[in-house]
């Protein structure tokens, strides 16, 4: 069979996921006329994916804590109430019944990178340390589409959190990990990479703190460390919980590869299932969102050298480049999310052999400028992309089969 590695089954844990493709986590904003609760949209949106063919579905950072809730990417899904919950187990129910298996993607917060509705500067590691975006670190296209609108991105004024908050912080979001499991999730992801809190907290660039969570690198990885052990103790033995990463700040002063290789060696020692990769930051955006393919794949491979543990890797979008990077042992699975916005039959189409046939993201960052505005995402190759609750192959059937009465956790 061609594409031979890409559609091999593969455990995370004890979780069996029937090939290496995963739908790569994607803020849409679909989920912003509901104040961050699964709609209709949401739903078929990810029907849309799960029906795709893709193996896993890992969805867009949902805020964990309610102070990650108030410095959101303009609007984020939610998990930290009961309230949260039935909306998402429809999510996987909706995922399971489209036949892929479906983890949450869970943020500790943005920090520096988050915004206050009212301007609240946004608890990060340290005071007085914003980011900016300049138009030299932005990929061509990029640059050429955002730039009209403005010349840099400057980010939010910061406030350090105290060592009790991050503490209570953790606390909260690992009660939010266990409302994850009873909304049925097959697994969690903790949201840690692109320059977010958790990565604030790693990088000298954003942590200039003095105490037990700045400093040298065992402490700039404290925060980390804590909220992975807080969170695989809160939910059920064996429960799949991995994390994403940025493999390199590629910034001066940012946290750098070989660092990285240490994290990643720690956190497998605390059990840590997956690794899921990707590079950069908002700062350092040609590499969060980049303009060319497979940029990314000797990080993904320096971490697969680091650690026996799964190692998804990112923004490969070409499937032939995708089979190698796997069946070369570079990464394990292989996320795709812009390529997924562009064509979410992208799996199937593959395992059909009509790979000519993909609808090709051109990475032209039409997606990118409608999110950074506030605006539902869009895409010009695939015009259903925000529509799919008027299509009524993304609608789950009435009469469905096999329903368990008992939470899975409790069989
Ligand atoms: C509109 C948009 C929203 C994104 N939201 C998230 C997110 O919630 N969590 C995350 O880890 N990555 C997020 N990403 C990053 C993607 O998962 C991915 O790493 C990046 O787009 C590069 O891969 P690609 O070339 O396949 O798009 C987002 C990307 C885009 C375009």
């Amino acid at each position: 069979m061609a594409f031979e590695a890409i559609f091999q089954p593969i455990n995370i844990g004890s979780v069996e996921i029937k090939n290496r493709l995963v739908a790569g986590p994607m803020n849409t904003l679909f989920a912003q006329s509901t104040a961050g609760y699964v709609n209709e949209q949401v739903l078929a949106y990810y029907a849309a994916r799960a029906k795709g063919g893709c193996g896993l579905v890992i969805t867009e950072a949902a805020l964990g804590t309610r102070q990650a809730a108030r410095f959101p990417a303009w609007s984020n899904l939610l998990c930290y109430e009961q309230s949260h919950i039935p909306g998402l187990n429809e999510l996987v129910e909706t995922c399971h019944d489209f036949g892929s298996r479906v983890f949450i993607q869970l943020s500790p917060g943005f920090g520096r990178q988050g915004n206050s509705p009212v301007g609240e500067p946004s608890p990060a590691p340290s005071d007085g340390v914003p980011y900016e975006i300049t138009a030299d670190n932005m990929p061509r296209a990029f640059r050429a589409l955002f730039t009209k609108i403005m010349p840099s991105i400057p980010g939010p004024a910061t406030r350090g959190m105290t060592v009790e908050e991050i503490q209570s912080e953790h606390d909260e979001f690992a009660t939010s990990a266990e409302l994850a499991v009873r909304a049925e999730f097959d697994g969690i992801e903790i949201h840690c990479p692109h320059g977010y809190l958790g990565q604030q907290f790693l990088s000298p660039r954003s942590n200039k703190r003095t105490d037990q969570y700045g400093g040298s690198l065992e402490n700039r990885m404290r925060f980390i460390v804590e909220l992975v052990q807080k969170t695989i103790a809160a939910v059920p033995p064996g429960f799949p919980v991995g994390i994403r990463l940025s493999a390199d700040e590629h910034m001066p002063d940012g946290v750098t590869l070989d660092e990285m290789k240490v994290v990643a060696r720690k956190l497998e020692d605390l059990d840590i299932a997956y690794i899921h990769m990707s590079s950069g930051s908002y700062e350092a955006i040609s590499w969060l969102f980049p303009g060319d393919d497979a940029i990314m794949v000797d990080e993904a491979k320096a971490f697969k050298d680091s650690v026996s543990i799964p190692i998804i890797a990112t923004s490969i979008h070409d499937p032939k480049t995708v089979d190698k990077v796997i069946s070369e042992g570079k990464a394990d699975m292989v996320s795709l999310a812009r390529a997924h916005f562009a064509d979410p039959e992208w799996p199937n189409k593959v395992k059909a052999g009509g790979a000519d046939d993909i609808e090709r993201c051109r990475r032209d960052f039409y997606c990118v400028c409608r999110f950074l505005l506030g605006l539902p995402v869009r895409c010009h190759r695939n015009t259903n992309l925000g529509r799919e609750k008027y299509m009524p192959e993304y609608w789950r059937s009435a009469g469905a089969k096999g329903i368990e009465v008992l939470p899975r956790y409790l069989r």
